[in-house]
């Protein structure tokens, strides 16, 4: 490498450092849950998986991956189009699209690899797509990707969203479609799909939600941000990821109408050019997909636990806006002050990541804490005590 192109870099990282926003990746020595175990053999509580349900390490998990590897092997090596598919990738699609009351489904190795390759395998340059300002930045990639006109809308406003759909119609659009998260993932705020799905229909547009942060939890059945905004069968494509409450490992899906999933199939490059998800993980999907069918306890607790521990916060003195989703944010709005409540949090016993520019816009630096239905209320009370040892401690040192 060069050496003045090593210098530019590293002054780069520098000035990241200095600005509190440097993300340095931490290391667990164990399995995911509420407890973990740190590189330096410490415990700590974790706060901050999207192990919504705790099927992470769950046993209907591991027991399904161990078999799978004795009934299907460990790998495919190839993609999925050459001979890589397997009967239990096809059930699994049937089985993800069956949940989400669609016809049927594409898996790919990740939600992100499902975002990327879907905008450019459907719209042209012709064709208009409206996106949600805080959409995931995997949808804003995959939008990149795809040559269709872009308008984009205020966050989950919807006079912008009308606004934007007469600007795309007056742009002449042939197809439009927009696009949003179901749970916006930042700050735990669900999608007012009822009105995306009125202004839809109003302007003959097609509605993508991604589901990541509600599939599994979200809606009485765990069916996601449609069942709980009461449109299902008014969403066009939905995407999600295995890599949360489906259990936790990876993998992501699209999920259509029949004719989309077999144009997606022709088309999708992360589909067309990247490896089929494994088979210890497309089995234990499954199997995790017949247990969160089940799971109205779990998705009822874990409601329970969000409730117990925004209350307790505001309680706290601390700021958390209003919400009703597992993620929490703690609003710091300094970078600075964000990363080192993390860091002493992590001494008090208690593992959660500070969020900062780029992840969120500059000046809303926060902690997002994840409730999962696997925390008991006494973990729950003894971080809402951590967050405030760690801030006594802080204050004591300024
Ligand atoms: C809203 C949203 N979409 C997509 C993704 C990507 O999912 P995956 O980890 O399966 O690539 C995430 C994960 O962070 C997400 O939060």
């Amino acid at each position: 490498m060069a050496d003045s192109f090593k210098t530019h870099l590293d002054k780069q990282l520098d000035a990241i450092r200095e600005s509190g926003m440097y993300k340095a990746e931490r290391i667990i020595a164990g399995p995911q849950g509420t407890e973990i175990t740190l590189e330096d053999g410490s415990h700590v509580l974790n706060f901050c998986a999207n192990n919504y349900l705790g099927l992470a390490n769950h046993a209907v998990m591991r027991e399904s991956a161990h078999k799978a590897i004795d009934d299907y092997g460990y790998g495919l090596s190839s993609v999925r189009f050459i001979c890589g598919t397997q009967t239990v990738h096809r059930e699994l699609e049937k089985r993800l699209a069956d949940f989400v009351k669609m016809e049927d489904a594409i898996l790919l190795a990740s939600c992100f690899d499902a975002n990327a390759g879907l905008f450019e395998a459907l719209l042209t340059a012709e064709d208009a797509i409206i996106s949600d300002r805080l959409n995931h930045a995997s949808l804003i990639d995959g939008i990149r990707l795809c040559k269709a006109k872009r308008f984009r809308y205020e966050n989950n406003d919807m006079n912008d969203l009308e606004k934007q759909c007469q600007a795309a119609r007056d742009a002449g659009a042939r197809y439009i479609m927009i696009v949003t998260d179901g749970v916006f993932s930042m700050d735990g705020i669900i999608a007012n799909l009822k009105g995306v799905c009125d202004i839809a229909e109003r302007f003959d547009a097609m509605t993508v939600v991604d589901d990541s942060h509600a599939t599994g939890f979200v809606g009485t059945h765990g069916r996601g941000t449609p069942e709980h905004c009461g449109v299902e069968g008014r969403i066009d494509i939905l995407t999600s990821t295995l890599g949360k409450a489906l259990g936790g490992a990876s993998g992501g899906f699209v999920a259509a109408s029949k004719t989309v999933v077999d144009m997606l199939k022709q088309k999708s490059r992360p589909y067309l050019f990247s490896n089929a998800v494994a088979p210890p993980i497309a089995a234990a999907s499954l199997a995790g997909l017949t247990w969160v069918e089940k799971a109205d306890v779990e998705r009822e607790r874990l409601q329970d636990n969000h409730k117990r521990f925004r209350a307790g916060m505001r309680d706290a003195g601390f700021d958390c806006p209003k919400g009703d989703h597992a993620i929490v944010p703690v609003m710091f709005y300094e970078e600075v002050l964000a990363s080192n409540m993390a860091k002493q949090l992590t001494q008090e016993g208690v593992y959660v990541t500070a969020f900062t520019y780029p992840v969120v816009p500059k000046g809303t630096a926060r902690i997002r804490v994840q409730l999962s239905a696997a925390h008991t209320a006494e973990q729950i009370d003894q971080v809402i005590k951590a967050f405030s040892a760690a801030k006594a401690s802080l204050d004591g040192e300024s």
